[in-house]
């Protein structure tokens, strides 16, 4: 019998204890499931600040150009458009990528103010870089979005930028720009805006990109 109580002192002293295990186990567990709460809080606001930060980005690229440059051919070709141009002109490239047209132009008309303007870092740097190369020319190169700068000086423009993005600029052209600008626009023409002129360039026969003109005045 004494052996039979022993046992069911021990059998029964089991159950009193258990739930002293048990409790500090669910604290453990509540603990953990908190800890998990908070994670996947936190990754929560980590996405939705990362979606929010794409679909800023991508309503920006409504009015951005992806950085493809302008053929040399082209390049050339719209050099030679351009031709002679007269003294004191300003001819800016809103947009400019590498500035490669720019110095086509430039190597024309040394006695030229250039103007290049140039939202990515790359091909700003590669602009620049090039610059070295040719410090007889005058060419100023401007890291920043076009929308944001004067172009009240130009009296020559040049562009290589989407049709959104042409359209999206016309407003600020016909604002800021001196009656008489002369625009020169490869491949991309404005939607609202009649042409003085357009061609198609020679280059047209070789290459995918860089067959049309637009040639607008102010
Ligand atoms: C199609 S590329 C033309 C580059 C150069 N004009 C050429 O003909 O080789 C258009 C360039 O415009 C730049 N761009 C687009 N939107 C811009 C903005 N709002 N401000 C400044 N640069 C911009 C892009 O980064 C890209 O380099």
């Amino acid at each position: 019998m004494g052996n039979c109580t022993e046992s069911s002192n021990l059998s029964l002293s089991a159950p009193t204890e258990a739930p002293a295990y048990a409790g500090a186990s669910s604290v453990t567990i509540t603990t953990m499931l908190t800890t998990q709460v908070w994670i996947g809080f936190i990754f929560d606001i980590i996405l939705i600040v990362f979606a929010l930060r794409f679909m800023w980005g991508m309503m920006r690229l409504g009015k951005i150009s992806p950085f493809i440059r302008t053929r040399m051919p082209v390049a050339e070709e719209v050099a030679e458009a351009f031709g002679t141009l007269p003294e004191g002109s300003v001819l800016i490239d809103p947009g400019c990528g590498d500035g490669r047209v720019l110095f086509a132009i430039a190597k024309r008309n040394p006695h030229t103010t250039f103007i290049g303007i140039e939202l990515r870092l790359l091909p700003y740097i590669l602009a620049l870089l090039e610059k070295r190369k040719h410090p007889d020319l005058n060419i100023t190169f401007i890291h920043g979005n076009f929308f944001d700068q004067d172009l009240s000086s130009a009296t020559h423009i040049y562009t290589y930028l989407y049709a959104h993005v042409m359209d999206s600029l016309l407003p600020k052209l016909l604002k800021e720009l001196k009656p008489g600008t002369t625009l020169l626009s490869v491949d991309f023409p404005f939607s609202k805006k009649q042409t003085e002129h357009v061609t198609t360039l020679k280059s047209a026969e070789q290459l995918k990109l860089g067959r049309t003109l637009y040639v607008y005045r102010f």
